[in-house]
């Protein structure tokens, strides 16, 4: 039996699984809100994320009441996590969506070339990126600065505080930009060019390698016996596909949680020369994946309720928006609340709503979220058609993948049809396969992936033709309001 841990965004989750796949429990608890003390920054406390991970695995243990042979992590990628030489941290962690970083961004870019840190990194310098927000605290906190003796992504302080080690994956690491991603090592000379000592940076492990063992003081806080093997495990989209069995070229996964993600594998590092997709190690040994990224996917639905709607339920809301017409009637959202990665790269884009009549209900404008979401993965896709990576198969994860309303808009969107599949936790069982495939229960991720992962359910298209005309309109808007309202 397998436990995996996802240190997610909005709260950590825990889950228990057989050698069939089957979730024998689940348990979650929430984080405290995103502090955003100022406009685009975003940090949150790592003890409450390890708050919240003992909570969820003790229920996850009692609920599942069975030993564990092996535990697994994920989490949400690129957060900086700051220690002192004694493991203590400094200051809040920056997570994935803080946008402070673009003066770091240009720096570095600046130093080292655009080309060459693609060459480097296969990635170019974004705010979400862990390195560029190490920068920020030297230039702005010198004396935080001072005392960092580890860096540490959110999942990988868990494990820390689980077990005493410094480690991470190669998938997370290359999250980083301080991964040499084409030869899963560090890159020094990013490393010296940034001014980072390579002292900060955790070992190295590939997903499924066990790296460290639970200890007393991790026992002690989450029931987990001591000396029960860790794997390395992977960020929350390698993790993520791995639970959704994306492993061959061809089949392709879309993922809507707080961000959204059109995920492929790729056998060898294939690097977009301008930027636009991520190239990272998968977290299966030997694969590497790329990515399209929106930031403010799920986040979009959960803003719009919060700030509009806050005594509306999420069904509440998606039962409003299913009496809507697909196109919702001219109405467009675009998802760009913390700026937006794929494909515009361009941290200080703004959200919109546009093309408001008096006749749009509160409906619409919950339908024109749910749209606008989608095209923006739309918009991977159309990258990935100008790469020639194939699509033959898309299957849906996270939020995304649960309602049925969800489900039908991405078929429309993406024109083709969408699975769904029999287990629904995404992350956390992709990290318990990573575990089990890390003692041995399974040889290889692949096989991990072939008996555990099934899909329950296709949805075709209904309304393709409408909705790619729809998104035509769509990719009109950002060049159009790219110049107002930036600050
Ligand atoms: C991936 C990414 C998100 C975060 C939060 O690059 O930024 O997936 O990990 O979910």
């Amino acid at each position: 039996m397998f436990l995996g841990i996802d240190v997610g965004t909005g709260g950590t989750r825990a889950i228990v699984i057989n050698r069939d796949g089957t979730v024998l429990a689940s348990h979650a608890i929430d984080h405290a809100p995103i502090s955003s003390p100022e406009i685009g920054w975003a940090e949150q406390d790592p003890d409450d994320w390890w708050r919240a991970a003992q909570g969820a695995i003790r229920g996850a243990l009692t609920q599942a009441n069975v030993p564990i042979e092996a535990v697994g992590l994920t989490g949400q990628m690129h957060g900086c996590v700051m220690l002192d030489d004694s493991g203590a941290v400094l200051r809040p962690a920056l997570i994935w969506c803080d946008q402070r970083t673009q003066p770091q961004c240009d720096w570095l870019t600046e130093k080292i070339g655009f080309d060459r840190l693609i060459e480097l990194t296969a990635n170019p310098a974004l705010p979400n990126f862990t390195l560029t927000k190490l920068l920020w605290v030297r230039q702005h906190e010198p004396e935080t600065f001072a005392k960092i003796r580890h860096v540490l992504c959110p999942k990988d302080y868990v494990r820390f505080r689980m077990t005493g080690e410094y480690a991470i994956d190669m998938q997370e690491a290359s999250g980083t930009l301080l991964l040499d991603v084409a030869h899963r090592r560090w890159s020094e000379e990013v490393a010296e060019a940034a001014g980072i000592p390579m002292a900060w940076l955790p070992r190295l492990f590939e997903g499924p390698e066990i790296c460290a063992h639970i200890n007393a003081a991790g026992s002690a806080a989450t029931g987990i016996p001591v000396g029960i093997p860790v794997a390395a495990g992977s960020g929350d989209q390698g993790a993520g596909a791995v639970g959704m069995g994306i492993l061959k070229p061809g089949t392709v996964s879309a993922t809507i949680g707080t961000s959204g993600v059109v995920f492929a594998s790729t056998d060898k590092p294939t690097m977009d020369r301008l930027g636009r997709l991520h190239t990272f190690c998968h977290a299966a040994p030997g694969l590497w994946h790329v990515m399209g990224v929106t930031n403010g996917a799920g986040l979009s639905l959960r803003y719009f309720r919060d700030t509009f709607t806050p005594t509306d339920t999420y069904d509440d809301l998606l039962n409003l928006a299913e009496n809507v017409p697909a196109g919702s009637a001219g109405l467009f959202w675009t998802p760009y609340l913390f700026g937006e990665r794929t494909p515009h790269l361009d941290a200080k884009a703004r959200a919109a709503f546009v093309g408001i009549t008096a006749s749009h209900t509160r409906g619409h404008f919950v339908r024109a979220i749910l749209e606008g979401v989608a095209f923006s993965l739309r918009d991977t896709l159309t990258l990935f058609a100008d790469l020639q990576i194939p699509v033959n198969e898309i299957r849906l994860g996270g939020g995304g993948a649960r309602g049925k309303l969800w489900r039908q808009i991405q078929a429309d969107v993406y024109g083709q049809s969408v699975g769904r599949l029999e287990a629904e936790e995404g992350g956390a069982f992709g990290a318990a396969l990573l575990a089990g495939t890390g003692i041995g229960a399974w040889p290889t991720v692949e096989a991990a992936c072939a008996a555990t992962v099934r899909v329950a359910e296709t949805t075709p298209p209904a309304s393709a033709e409408l909705m790619t005309a729809a998104y035509t309109e769509y990719q009109k808007i950002y060049p159009a309001l790219k110049s107002i309202g930036r600050s």
